[in-house]
């Protein structure tokens, strides 16, 4: 078989540059280990940037994403049993985010690709980038009901995420990885409740951080900080609850709805930069070359950043023959990468309690919040960051 770009990962990044491609006439084959079932079982980010909304729309997929996300215009910040509003409409000139769950968002991808009749090919077994260094055109090997297929190409994009083998293909010695692991996880559920404000909450609390998340007005999404030694199964949801009450404000835990959950999970947190983003034809995207922890909700919204600036550099290569765009991709794509990774780590480090903090520490984090929440110039620099910086 023969395409122009071979697409390795069906998840949000996948699929968007897949559907990007497919709509500008540009064929190109998504393949992933996983079954289409499993990627829409997985429950991940729920906030949308208006860059993230937009390349939707540019990929017509975002007729339903307008219909039922909600669009948010601020959040909470709630410490010291209070509430403290970060007015993102406001304070940015007019911006905001959606909430729209990245299950919806991976499903419509899905729907259109099929609907423009664009190959998937699911549980594909073992797929292996090769030949992607050199003048040669690149080829993917991948193994389905015991048959080994190849695919020629013209590049290959790695959409695989974390544990994918794009970044593993990559020689040792051309990239150069960063990384910092966090000492506590995220303990997350979904439960068919109302959630407890119209908006999310951001709760920064002596037991530990929380966060009020919501995919509707009738479905919740809350997590709660916890230990990487936490068993998943010691968590009841009678636990949850309690725990989560504790560390909001009385007017929030009094107002809460509570019920049984439909998903419960732990993740860890971590920091992670792969340098440079593409090895000649290969090109890594998203989680395949960074993940950020999820308190500033960017992981998806950094994936679809990398997929506008592939894109375009594509586009620019099949209609200009130009390959300017595809030699800035990089160092473009980092570019706004480290500041999201900047971001995310300073909200994860004001809004968490950690294990070794010193009464110093906890004194700065104390004042970093008091700032914030009364200096204009401050809520405006985190307003700013978290609806996205401009791409
Ligand atoms: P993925 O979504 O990881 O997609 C990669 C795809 O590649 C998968 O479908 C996988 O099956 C496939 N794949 C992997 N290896 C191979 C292989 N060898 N061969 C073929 N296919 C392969 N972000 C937020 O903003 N907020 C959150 O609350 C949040 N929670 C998260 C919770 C978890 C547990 C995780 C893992 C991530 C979370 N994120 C969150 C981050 C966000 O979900 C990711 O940034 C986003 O999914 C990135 O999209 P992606 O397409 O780059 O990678
Ligand atoms: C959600 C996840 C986040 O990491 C975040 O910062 C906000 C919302 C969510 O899953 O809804």
């Amino acid at each position: 078989m023969r395409t122009r770009v071979a697409v390795i990962g069906s998840g949000p990044s996948g699929l968007l540059v897949g559907q990007l491609l497919t709509r500008a006439g540009i064929d190109n084959v998504v393949l992933d280990r996983a079954s289409k079932d499993y990627i829409l079982g997985r429950v991940r980010a729920g906030v949308l940037e208006e860059g993230t909304v937009r390349l939707m729309d540019e990929a017509k997929s975002g007729a339903r994403m307008h219909a039922e996300g909600l669009p948010h215009d601020g959040f909470s910040l709630a410490f010291d049993g209070r509430d403290h509003r970060i007015d993102l409409f406001g304070l940015t000139g007019g911006k905001r985010v959606t909430i729209y769950g990245q299950t919806e968002l991976t499903h419509d991808l899905m729907d259109q690709r099929e609907k423009a009749g664009a190959l998937s090919i699911y549980e594909a077994a073992n797929v292996t980038p090769c030949d992607f260094e050199g003048h040669a055109p690149p080829y993917v090997t991948y193994e389905k009901d015991g048959v080994t297929h190849r695919i020629d190409c013209d590049f290959i994009a790695g959409c695989d995420g974390f544990h994918g083998v794009s970044r593993k293909s990559i020689p040792e010695k051309a990239i150069r990885t960063f990384e910092k692991i966090y000492p506590f996880g995220w303990l997350g559920i979904l439960a068919d409740v109302p959630p407890v404000s119209h908006e999310l909450v951001y709760a920064n609390h002596p037991r530990g951080f929380a966060l009020c998340s919501m995919r509707s007005m009738s479905r919740s999404r809350y997590y709660i900080q916890c230990s990487l030694d936490e068993q998943i199964d010691e968590w009841t949801d009678q636990r949850f609850w309690d725990e989560l009450r504790r560390r909001l404000p009385a007017h929030h835990a009094e107002r809460m709805v509570t019920g049984p959950s439909f998903e419960k999970s732990i993740a860890p947190l971590r920091s992670f930069v792969a340098e440079p983003m593409r090895f000649n034809r290969l090109f890594l995207v998203g989680d395949a070359a960074h993940i950020v922890p999820p308190t500033g909700a960017k992981g998806l919204n950094l994936a679809a950043s990398d997929v506008h600036y592939l894109f375009e550099a594509l586009l620019e290569y099949y209609q200009d023959r130009s390959n300017a765009g595809l030699d800035s991709y990089s160092a473009k794509a980092l570019a706004r990468v480290w500041k999201a990774v900047r971001f995310s780590w300073w909200m994860t480090t004001m809004m968490h309690r950690f294990p070794d903090t010193s009464d110093f520490d906890q004194k700065i984090q104390e004042a970093e919040l008091d700032y914030l929440t009364h200096s204009r110039a401050a809520a405006t620099a985190l307003a700013e960051n978290y609806v996205g910086l401009p791409f």
